[in-house]
C-alpha cells in the first residue's frame, strides 16, 4: 500500500505572511512581506446568475472588519469539491469484514478508497470548465493530490469567480491578520459539486484563550464555548485514574496477587496470550499505533523502570515517534496530569506485542493542542479536504497561528504517514459536545481506515457524568441522562470497555470453566450505552434486540436512548483494574478503560501476526466478525456501570451495555481469525 507522504499546502493565514508592501497598513506590520506574483487579468465574461453559497451573519468573537483587500493582491483560491459514494461506506466495510463474504480480508488499498470516495470526474470538470470559461486557464488550476481541492492563485479584483468581497480582519487581542469575506456565491450549476471555498468565512486562524491551557476537568470542557476549541490532549476526563503507591522491595510477583496488583503477566494468563520467546523476530507487515495528545507525553526513564521489572529484553528499547502537527514527547513538566496517559498506554503495548515495534503519534504541539482530526488528516491526506476540511472551532490549525515560542509553525500534516494496523486510542468526548454532522464526518473515517485493514480501537471511557436535562451541561454524575461517548458511538470503531477480577479469584488455582472477571466497579465503572447520534448498525442488531428483550431495563426514556434503533456500546471489554505502571518514577496502580484499550490493541496485533504468517491480510474492522462469533469471548455477567443516580446497566448473559460481548478468549480468537479466509 502507498500512502501520499505529500504535505497539503497551507491554508491562508500562512500564505498571508508574504503581503505585498502596498498592504502593510492592512497587515498592521504584523508579518514580514515579500511581493506576491503580479498581474493576472481574469478575461471578463458575463456574469450568470449566481445562488448563494454560505454566509455569515458577523465575524465571530474578537475579529473586527478592517479594510477592504487591495484589488492587487493575489489569494491563494481552494474549492473543496463534494465526495462520491459515501453513503455506501457501510455495504462496502462489511464486504471486506463480515465473516460470510467472499470478500472477506480483501481490504482496499488507499488509492482504492481515494477514487471510491473522491469526487467524481464529472464534479471535478464541471468545476474546471467552470473556471477555464471564467479566464482562469488551465495551466493554473491544480488538482490536489487526493482529487479533492481545486486551486488556483486569483487576485482579489477578479469578480466574476465568486463574486465576493474580501476585507481584512484583525485579532482584537493578538492583532493577528485574516482575510475573509462574510459571503459568497457561485453559479447554480456549480453548487451542487462544491464543498466550500477558502478564503471565504472560515477563519482557520483560531485564537484560544490563554487560561484554556490548563488541564481541563471534564466538568470544565463542558464550559468550554463554541469557538474555543477542543484540545483532546488537556481533558481529564479520561486520563486513567491513579491509585496508591506500589513499593516492589522484597516482593516477588505471582498470579495470586492479580486480583490486586495487574500486570502483563496476569493478563496473559487471563486471556491465554503468549509473551516474547528468545529469539522471536517481530512479524513483517505488522504495526500498532498508539496515539496520544499533546501535552501527554512519556518518560523514557519511566518506560525503562516498567521493562526492568516486566519486560526485561525490551530495555532502552522507545517508540517509533511519528510527530503530528508539532507534536513533541516534552519532558520539562513532569506530573501524573502529563505522564500517566502515555507512560500506561506505552509500557502495556510495548511488552506485550515485544518485540514487535510500537508506533507512537503523538498529536498536536505543546501550545494548541489538537484533536481526533488532526490525527486524521496525518495519517490520511484526502480527510484533510473531505466534506470541506476539519472545523476550525473545534480542531488544531496548524500552522498554529499564535505568537508563542511553543506554537508549531510548520505546515500542517497531511497523509504523512500511513497508518498502522492497529490504531488504539485512550481519549474520548462526550458525544453531546459536538455536532452530528462533525461526529458523522469523522466517523466515516474510520470507515475508510477499516476498508484499508486497520483496526481502529477506542477506550468506552469511565463512566462519571450525566447530563442535567433541564440545562443541558454536565453535573457531578449523581442524577441526570446518561452521557455517551464519542467516538465509541460510531459503528466503524471497537469501542473497548474494563472488567475487573472477581474479590477472592486466585489465577493460580483457577478451576477451569470458572469465569475469574466482572465488570470493573474498582474506582471506575465501564463506560457503555446507547448512541444519540449514529444508527443502530446490522452486525450489532441482533444482540442489541436480545438484550432489549432478555434484561428489558426500568430507566425510559428520560434516562437513555432506549428508541432501539441506535449503537450501542462498548463491543467488547478488557481488564481496566489495578494496572501496574511506572510514572514518574514511582510504580503507581491505574484504573480505567483507558488501560483496557491497548492491551486489547496487543492481542489484536499478535492476532495479526498470526494471520500474516500463514500469507492472509490484517484483521481490519473486527466487529463483525465478533458479533458473529460471541463465544471467542468469555461472556462477562457480573457487575455493573452505575450512574446518575441509577443502578446503571448490568453485565449479562450475551452483549451488554458494560461489558460488550466480554473479554477476549486468545487462543478461539486466534483461531477463528486465522481460519477466515
Ligand atoms: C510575538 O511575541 C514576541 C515576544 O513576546 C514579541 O516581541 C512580538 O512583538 C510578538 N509579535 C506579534 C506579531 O505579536
Ligand atoms: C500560487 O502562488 C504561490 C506563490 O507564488 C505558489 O507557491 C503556489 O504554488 C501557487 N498556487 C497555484 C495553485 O498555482
Ligand atoms: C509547564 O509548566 C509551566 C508552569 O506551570 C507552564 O507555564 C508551561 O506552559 C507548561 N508547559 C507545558 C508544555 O504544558
Ligand atoms: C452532586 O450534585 C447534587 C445536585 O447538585 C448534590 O445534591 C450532591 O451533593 C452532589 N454530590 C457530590 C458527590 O458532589
Ligand atoms: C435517540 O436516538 C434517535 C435516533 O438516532 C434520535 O432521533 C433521538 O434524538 C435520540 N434521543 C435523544 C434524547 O437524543
Ligand atoms: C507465504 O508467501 C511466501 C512468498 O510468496 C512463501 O514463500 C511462503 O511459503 C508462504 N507461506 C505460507 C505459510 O503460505
Amino acid at each position: 500500500m502507498t500512502i501520499n507522504r505529500q504535505r497539503c499546502s497551507s491554508r491562508l493565514s500562512a500564505t498571508l505572511r508574504n503581503f505585498n508592501s502596498s498592504t502593510r497598513t492592512h497587515a498592521r506590520g504584523q508579518e514580514s512581506l515579500a511581493l506576491l506574483a503580479a498581474h493576472i487579468i481574469a478575461s471578463p465574461t458575463p456574469l450568470e446568475s449566481r445562488i448563494l453559497h454560505e454566509k455569515r451573519d458577523k465575524a465571530p468573537n474578537l475579529w473586527s472588519k478592517r479594510e477592504r483587500l487591495d484589488r492587487h493582491i493575489i489569494i491563494p483560491v481552494r474549492i473543496a469539491l463534494t465526495q462520491s459514494n459515501v453513503e455506501f461506506g457501510y455495504q462496502f466495510l462489511e464486504d471486506v469484514s463480515h465473516p460470510s463474504s467472499s470478500n472477506y480480508g480483501k481490504h482496499w488499498t488507499f488509492k482504492e478508497v481515494v477514487d471510491k470516495f473522491k469526487p467524481s470526474m464529472k464534479t471535478i470538470s464541471v468545476v474546471r470548465n467552470w473556471l477555464e470559461d471564467e479566464g482562469i486557464s488551465g495551466n493554473r488550476i491544480k488538482l490536489s493530490a487526493g482529487s479533492n481541492w481545486i486551486e488556483f492563485n486569483a487576485t482579489v479584483a477578479d469578480p466574476s469567480i465568486l463574486s465576493v468581497r474580501y476585507y481584512m480582519y484583525e485579532h482584537d487581542i493578538s492583532g493577528q491578520p485574516h482575510v475573509a469575506c462574510s459571503e459568497y456565491s457561485l453559479p447554480a450549476h456549480i453548487g451542487p459539486h462544491v464543498d466550500f471555498v477558502t478564503p471565504t468565512l472560515h477563519f482557520d486562524a483560531k485564537i484560544k484563550p490563554r487560561n484554556e491551557h490548563k488541564l481541563q476537568t471534564r466538568q470544565a470542557l463542558s464550559t468550554v464555548k463554541p469557538g474555543a476549541g477542543h484540545s483532546i490532549g488537556n481533558s481529564n476526563g479520561w486520563k486513567p485514574k491513579l491509585g496508591k503507591v506500589v513499593n516492589f522491595q522484597g516482593i516477588a510477583l505471582t498470579l495470586q496477587m492479580c486480583a490486586t496488583l495487574m500486570t502483563p503477566n496476569c493478563l496473559r494468563t487471563l486471556y491465554n496470550f503468549p509473551g516474547f520467546r528468545l529469539g522471536q523476530k517481530p512479524s513483517r507487515g505488522s504495526s500498532y499505533g498508539i496515539v496520544e495528545y499533546s501535552t501527554q507525553a512519556y518518560l523514557p526513564s519511566d518506560l525503562d523502570m516498567f521493562f526492568t521489572k516486566f519486560n526485561h529484553p525490551g530495555i532502552g528499547e522507545r517508540p517509533i515517534l511519528d510527530s503530528i502537527d508539532g507534536g513533541v514527547v516534552q519532558n520539562t513538566n513532569q506530573s501524573h496530569g502529563y505522564n500517566a496517559e502515555s507512560d500506561l498506554d506505552l509500557e502495556y503495548a510495548m511488552t506485550l506485542v515485544y518485540p514487535q515495534p510500537v508506533t507512537l503519534y503523538q498529536v498536536g504541539d505543546l501550545y494548541q493542542g489538537a484533536s481526533f482530526n488532526n490525527f486524521l488528516d496525518g495519517v490520511d491526506a484526502s480527510y484533510c479536504s473531505y466534506e470541506g476540511g476539519d472545523d476550525d472551532l473545534q480542531d488544531g490549525t496548524y500552522p498554529d497561528p499564535y505568537n508563542n515560542s511553543l506554537a508549531y509553525k510548520g505546515p500542517k500534516d497531511c497523509g504523512t504517514y500511513e497508518p498502522t494496523k492497529v490504531i488504539s486510542t485512550s481519549y474520548g468526548y462526550n458525544e453531546a459536545d459536538l455536532t452530528a454532522p462533525y461526529e458523522i464526518r469523522q466517523c466515516n473515517e474510520y470507515m475508510k481506515l477499516g476498508l484499508m485493514g486497520v483496526t481502529v480501537l477506542y477506550s468506552s471511557g469511565d463512566y462519571d457524568q450525566c447530563i442535567d436535562p433541564a440545562t443541558g451541561s454536565y453535573n457531578n454524575g449523581t442524577s441526570g441522562t446518561f452521557n455517551p461517548g464519542f467516538p465509541s458511538t460510531c459503528p466503524y470503531i471497537t469501542s473497548v470497555g474494563a472488567t475487573q477480577i472477581k474479590t477472592g479469584i486466585d489465577l493460580a488455582t483457577l478451576a477451569t470453566g470458572t469465569q475469574p472477571e466482572m465488570a470493573c466497579e474498582t474506582v471506575i465503572h465501564s463506560g457503555g450505552g446507547f448512541s444519540n447520534v449514529f444508527p443502530l448498525p446490522a452486525y450489532q442488531a441482533n444482540a442489541v434486540k436480545e438484550w432489549f428483550k432478555n434484561y428489558p431495563p426500568t430507566y425510559t426514556s428520560d434516562t437513555f436512548n432506549n428508541t432501539q434503533i441506535t449503537r450501542g456500546f462498548p463491543d467488547i471489554s478488557v481488564n481496566g483494574a489495578n494496572y501496574v505502571i511506572a510514572v514518574d518514577g514511582q510504580f503507581r496502580l491505574v484504573y480505567g478503560t483507558s488501560a483496557s484499550t491497548p492491551t486489547f490493541g496487543s492481542i489484536i496485533t499478535l492476532i495479526n501476526d498470526g494471520r500474516l504468517s500463514k500469507n492472509k491480510s490484517t484483521v481490519g474492522f473486527i466487529n463483525p466478525v465478533l458479533y458473529a462469533n460471541p463465544k471467542a469471548l468469555n461472556d462477562i455477567t457480573e457487575g455493573a456501570n452505575p450512574g446518575c443516580g441509577t443502578a446503571g446497566f448490568s453485565a449479562t448473559a450475551g452483549w451488554d451495555p458494560v461489558t460488550g460481548l466480554g473479554t477476549p478468549n486468545y487462543p478461539k480468537m486466534l483461531n477463528l481469525f486465522e481460519g477466515l479466509p
